[in-house]
């Protein structure tokens, strides 16, 4: 396993990294979900994903069981906050109130005294920024985070809350974590620039596209059983990117894979790593099997030749438009 910095902090990640949503909690029983947490330390990941939101707050206590006994500085544990964990108001966003609230709970689910890295889940119209930067520079100051993030927030979004951490002398946010795979690549014209400059890196979700391009899924046949498309939750996120075009070009990818000597799945994991802002990709399995899978694309240079090829089969497919980085505009 290679590790790479998060911005332009001094902590170091697993450059490829488990997370665990629509899986713990929900679509894995507990004993496959330890399962694969075991896999990923086993394989030199050190960097574990998750989020108060994730399966009604329970992914957050599958992960807290699963590494339980691990040496605590051994791992880089990253949660998040904005989206609803109750019924009431205060229940969601990024108030002064529920991210107090909320990381105290992920404190307690995951049985650790701090989380490395604390992320707004979505930008938050209905507080002032300010509010949610002085929470979360508290935080840091009392110990319970030790870095700040944010997630699909747009460049302006970013640029703003850099210029009021600047200003007031807040701890500054070191990344960012979009949707991003060769098939999305809506970061790479706005945020990524900004970043670079910044000294915040991108930790990226997806970068299998929930699965589709391993290539298991075919144009015009039923998903393949026990995959992420046939499950309650699951289904509903992955049945966008299911269209019969997205599918056939994904099967035209298998023999530049092939020539590689590659999984589809480790050059899928391997195209989003070519990316220097790139700190991470977050991979998500469901079985142990897929992680020491995901994980051997760790290292893995891609030539600008190959680059072109997958280019150029993927073709009016890749959407790139930088306005699909949305947030609600109010809150959920
Ligand atoms: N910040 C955000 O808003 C946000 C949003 C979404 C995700 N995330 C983070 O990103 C993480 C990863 O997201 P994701 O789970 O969508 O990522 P992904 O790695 O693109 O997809 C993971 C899924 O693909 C299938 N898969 C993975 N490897 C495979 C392999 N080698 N062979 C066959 N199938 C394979 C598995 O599903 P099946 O076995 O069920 O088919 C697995 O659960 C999440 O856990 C979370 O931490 C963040």
């Amino acid at each position: 396993m290679e590790f790479r910095h998060l911005g332009r902090s001094g902590l170091m990640v697993s450059e490829i990294s488990y997370g665990n949503w629509i899986t713990h909690g929900s679509q894995v029983e507990e004993d496959a979900a330890k399962e694969c947490v075991k896999a990923a330390l086993d394989e030199g990941i050190t960097t574990f994903d998750t989020a108060d939101v994730y399966a009604g707050t329970k992914a957050e206590e599958v992960l807290g069981r699963a590494l339980k006994g691990v040496r605590r500085e051994s791992l880089e544990i990253f949660t998040k906050v904005y989206w609803p964990t109750g019924s009431g108001p205060n229940d969601r966003g990024l108030s002064r109130k529920h991210i107090t609230e909320s990381i105290n709970g992920s404190l307690r689910r995951l049985q650790t005294d701090y989380v490395d890295l604390y992320q707004a889940h979505r930008f938050d119209y209905e507080t002032p920024l300010e509010e949610t930067l002085k929470t979360f520079d508290d935080l840091v100051r009392q110990g319970k985070v030790l870095y700040v993030g944010v997630s699909e927030w747009t460049a302006d979004q970013i640029a703003q809350a850099l210029k009021i951490a600047d200003q007031m002398g807040f701890d500054r946010l070191v990344s960012n974590q979009p949707q991003y795979s060769m098939l999305w690549r809506v970061i790479e014209a706005e945020v990524v620039p900004l970043c670079q400059n910044e000294g915040l890196s991108q930790i990226v979700w997806s970068p299998i596209a929930q699965g589709i391009l391993t290539g298991k899924y075919l144009p015009g046949q039923p998903p393949p059983a026990g995959s992420r498309a046939t499950d309650p939750t699951g289904g509903g996120f992955i049945s966008r990117m299911l269209g019969n075009d997205v599918l056939t070009r994904v099967q035209d990818l298998k023999p530049i894979a092939a020539d590689l000597g590659l999984t589809m799945a480790q050059l899928a994991v391997a195209w989003v790593l070519q990316n220097p802002n790139v700190a991470s990709a977050i991979v998500g399995a469901t079985k142990p099997e897929q992680v020491r899978d995901n994980v051997k694309a760790s290292g893995v240079k891609l030539d600008a030749e190959v680059m072109k090829k997958i280019d150029d089969v993927l073709g009016p497919i890749v959407e790139r438009d930088p306005a699909k980085t949305v947030s609600p505009e109010k809150r959920p």
